[in-house]
């Protein structure tokens, strides 16, 4: 259950499979006194994913679950569900996690589930959306902060940000922009969701 009290802090489970760039915008909003939450624990699939140091920099714990030790994509969810719960987890928080959960995840946390996603969807969803976007030819794009359902990248949206596309722009340099963005977008997200939730 989401923590109702006003003076409580909700309690997030992020998931991250890379760099951890929106897990430390994430966690330094979190130091904010006034913040309304607080990341208890940080999931990876890699190993050696940054995202794992990063937490365990701030003192938070960072579990890596391999999923070649599963056989199927529920029974590694099933393993995913059973650790967030013991951290007892209140809002899950994909940050770069590049797998996509099955219906038994999703349905463990209705509406609690949270993903930030570099373009302006319904536009370019999937995992090359950048590359996509540059490839499509347009003039802007940005990133989206949505709720988490059963397809890919489909649930509804909560706050969207605008990017403008450069002339120059390559995948990295029109990536990084857009991140610059997701730092700010992210945060003021999941504030507004546990707002709407108290
Ligand atoms: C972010 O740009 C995020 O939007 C994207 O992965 C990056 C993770 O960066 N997510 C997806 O593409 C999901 N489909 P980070 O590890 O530096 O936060």
């Amino acid at each position: 259950m989401i923590q109702m009290s006003s003076t409580s802090k909700t309690k997030l489970g992020v998931l991250a499979s890379g760099t951890g760039s929106n897990l430390e915008a994430i966690m330094k909003s979190c130091q904010k006194k006034e913040y309304p939450a607080y990341v208890g624990v940080v999931i990876s699939d890699h190993k050696d994913a940054p995202a794992l140091k990063k937490a365990i920099a701030h003192n938070i714990p960072g579990v890596f679950l391999n999923s070649k030790l599963f056989e199927s994509r529920e029974a590694y969810d099933q393993m995913l569900l059973a650790t967030l719960k013991q951290y007892q987890v209140d809002l899950v928080i994909l940050a770069g996690f590049m797998r996509i959960l099955s219906p038994i995840f999703v349905q463990a946390f209705p509406k609690r589930i949270l993903n930030i996603h570099p373009a302006l969807l319904p536009q370019f969803r999937g995992s090359h959306a950048v590359q996509d976007v540059l490839k499509a030819g347009l003039t802007e794009t940005g990133c989206t902060v949505h709720f988490v359902d059963e397809g890919v990248d489909t649930g509804p949206v909560i706050l969207q940000a605008k990017v403008s596309i450069l002339k120059n722009d390559t995948e990295e340099t029109l990536h990084q922009r857009i991140k610059e963005k997701e730092h700010i977008l992210y945060p003021k997200a999941i504030f507004e969701v546990i707002k709407s939730l108290k």
